[in-house]
């Protein structure tokens, strides 16, 4: 285990004015984002797809890391037909690879999830990393009602994360600990973050159990939101208030980089919550960045339509949010960035 190299990787997954592209939607999920455009989900369009955004000319002066799905890390570009990780990696873009096999129902426990696939992980790794992937990605996922989540929940996926972000450290790939608690439901921003707190807090507790070097580590959380459904919506300022003192209580200051997952939020609302986390008073131990799926590529899919003559509009509208969501990681972000180009 190269403790330096997994530091290095995840300092420069987390570099100020940078972050990750969530690009490992699983073959069922960008199916479903392709039917919202009526675009045909075969292997040949999702590599035309993202070899549109990997492509994009100056992505890599707003985007560290891409993350693949198992089908893209074997997949080159369509013009030089030169691998999407090598492609990457040559622009300094550290490569990235999903090895969950998804949120399963949890027995006995109606309506929860438990995320699995650590069987056989070591050896999917070790293919990974002579594939070029120098992290990876574990998304366990918690959801909130009147009687959810159960310890057992919790439990069962901080356990499961500490035991795939050891095994990733062994294999030299620094793991990115996705607890994702679902912002569907009624609850208020309250529940949110006296829920976040507990999953952080057991995922950490299970983290230093299993000895994994945290300076190794990006952590991708959700930000501490009301729920989608609640009749009183929090606030920008609220929520970047409330991420950031739930966060600095059960963060430790090893960890170099909390890079947000956008949830079911707006592009514009993921860039706007980012930016004013940023501009908080508030002196951070680690750098607040964005590993954003939707929040990156719906207005770029939008755009595409699965139609060739559209590419150049869709990589513009790409660009154009990885751009403000760069400027969001340092405070930099304002609204004239959205109409200004
Ligand atoms: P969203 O930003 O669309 O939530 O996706 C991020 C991700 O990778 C979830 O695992």
């Amino acid at each position: 285990m190269n403790l330096e190299q997994l530091e290095s990787t995840a300092k420069a997954m987390a570099a100020p004015g940078k972050g990750i592209l969530a690009a490992d939607e699983s073959t069922p999920t960008i199916g479903k984002r392709f039917d919202q455009i009526n675009a045909e989900s075969t292997e040949e369009n999702r590599r035309t797809y993202r070899d549109m955004l990997f492509t994009t000319e100056g992505m890599e002066n707003y985007i560290s890391g891409v993350i693949f799905f198992d089908e893209t890390l074997r997949q080159s570009t369509v013009d030089r037909d030169v691998p999407f990780s090598k492609h990457l990696s040559d622009l300094g873009v550290v490569p990235g690879i999903k090895v969950d096999k998804g949120a399963k129902e949890l027995a006995g426990f109606e309506g929860e999830k438990v995320t699995e696939g650590l069987d056989g992980l070591r050896d999917r790794l070790k293919e990974y990393y002579d594939l070029g992937a120098r992290f990876a990605k574990w998304r366990a996922v918690i959801t909130i009602t009147e009687e959810a989540p159960s310890f057992a929940c919790i439990d069962a996926n901080a356990h499961a994360l500490a035991r795939y972000a050891a095994l990733c450290q062994e294999a030299d790939i620094a793991p990115i600990v996705e607890p994702e608690v679902l912002m569907d439901g009624e609850h208020n921003i309250e529940a949110s973050f006296e829920v976040t707190s507990e999953v952080l807090s057991s995922v950490f507790e299970a983290l230093v159990r299993m000895d994994v070097y945290l300076e190794g580590i990006i952590l991708k959380p959700n930000m501490v939101l009301s729920g989608y459904e609640c009749s009183e919506q929090a606030s920008v300022d609220e929520v970047a208030e409330a991420t950031v003192s739930c966060f600095m209580r059960f963060v430790p200051a090893a960890v170099p980089g909390i890079c947000f997952l956008s949830g079911g939020q707006s592009d514009i609302h993921a860039t706007e919550h980012l930016n004013a986390m940023n501009c908080l008073g508030t002196e951070k131990p680690w750098k607040l960045s964005f590993s954003y799926g939707r929040a990156l590529q719906q207005p770029a899919l939008k755009a595409w339509g699965g139609d060739p003559a559209n590419v150049e509009n869709a990589r513009e509208a790409f660009l154009h949010r990885a751009k403000c969501n760069g400027a969001a990681t340092t405070g930099d972000y304002t609204k004239e960035m959205e109409t200004s180009e």
